[in-house]
């Protein structure tokens, strides 16, 4: 699929690597709403406009070109001292050496190679989420440690998917969160040009709400909505029936702000979500039940909510 929309979003965080964060951001948003593919993405601006970015997709396992981007010689040299001898999962080893990385690359970059972005993608899942907190906390140390080399601005970015790890996090001074939602409608409207989709705009925002991997998942379906609830009721939603039980599973199908700790169990299966309403580089969603969005709680999309009703009808 082409890249769409993402502006405003790309527009925030690279005005704040060019002034420059005092915190790591941990970007957060529902299950492939397309962080790393907007991480990547202001990763290349910032290589392309002679900043030093660097992005690791913490999960990788043994091939360099997918734990790193972008491999330029530099970072070639520099890796093949830093990773000689140690065994895969790469991803993981890069996401714990960051700091030998960054300052090999910054004493061999050009002068104007002053302002870094870094971003380490998943590295909870990777590290697991208890070295979640130690771990954040030492990115703060090494943006201490950056402005110490003489670097003007910089920022660093975490992307996470799982609502433990936001929670974890929103306890410390040392980090701060960020939502980064599904793409507006217009956004998803372009998309859908590009791909010259058979499925009408407005059906598409009832079932996928702007979700691009869900997007992906009914064109695999032939642009079925039945078969994709259908598919989602079975696969994610009937255990989620069995974790939280018939009244609540029904009652947040209604409203999402409706049960607050069953909504915290279906944020731990990836179904809902927790919604910042300030702290959001993405227009945050307005409450609309249809689309399973309340004020502090929603549906991570209106599919997974039709899932719920499609399951719910039939037991
Ligand atoms: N702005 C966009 N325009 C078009 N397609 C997009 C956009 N953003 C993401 N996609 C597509 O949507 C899919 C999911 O994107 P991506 O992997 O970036 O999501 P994610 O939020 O990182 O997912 P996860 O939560 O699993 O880490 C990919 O196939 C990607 O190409
Ligand atoms: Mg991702």
């Amino acid at each position: 699929m082409c890249f769409s929309d993402r502006e405003q979003e790309a527009g925030k965080l690279l005005g704040l690597y060019r002034r420059g964060a005092a915190v790591p951001i941990l970007v957060y948003g529902p299950e492939g709403s397309g962080k790393s593919t907007l991480l990547r993405y202001i990763v290349w601006r910032v290589d392309r406009d002679g900043g030093l970015g660097v992005y690791i997709d913490a999960l990788s396992g043994g091939d360099l070109e997918e734990a790193i981007y972008p491999l330029t010689s530099a970072m070639r040299s520099i890796l093949a001292d830093l990773l000689a001898g140690t065994a895969p999962p790469l991803g993981r080893v890069l996401a714990v050496r960051l700091w030998d990385l960054l300052r090999g690359l910054l004493m061999r970059a050009e002068a104007e190679r002053r302002r870094v972005l870094v971003v380490v993608d998943d590295v909870y899942r990777a590290l697991g989420l208890e070295e979640a907190e130690a771990y954040t906390k030492r990115l703060y140390e090494l943006l201490g440690r950056l402005y110490g080399l003489g670097v003007e601005s910089a920022l660093v970015v975490v992307a996470t998917s799982e609502g433990a790890s936001r929670r974890l996090l929103a306890r410390h001074s040392y980090a701060s969160t960020s939502l980064l939602w599904n793409l507006a409608r217009e956004g998803l409207g372009e998309l859908l040009s590009q791909i010259e989709a058979p499925i009408g705009a407005e059906e598409a925002w009832r079932i996928t709400g702007g979700n691009p991997r869900l997007l992906g998942r009914l064109a695999e379906l032939e642009w079925s909505p039945g078969r994709l609830v259908e598919e989602l009721a079975e696969q994610r939603l009937a255990e989620a029936l069995e974790a939280v039980g018939r009244e609540a599973l029904e009652k947040l199908a209604e409203d999402p702000d409706s049960e607050p700790n069953a909504a915290r169990r279906l944020e731990d299966m990836n179904l809902m979500i927790r919604l910042s309403r300030v702290a959001s580089l993405s227009p945050p969603p307005e409450p609309d039940r249809e689309l399973g969005v309340g004020r502090d709680w929603a549906w991570q999309t209106p599919a997974y909510r039709l899932a719920a009703l499609h399951l719910l009808e039939r037991r």
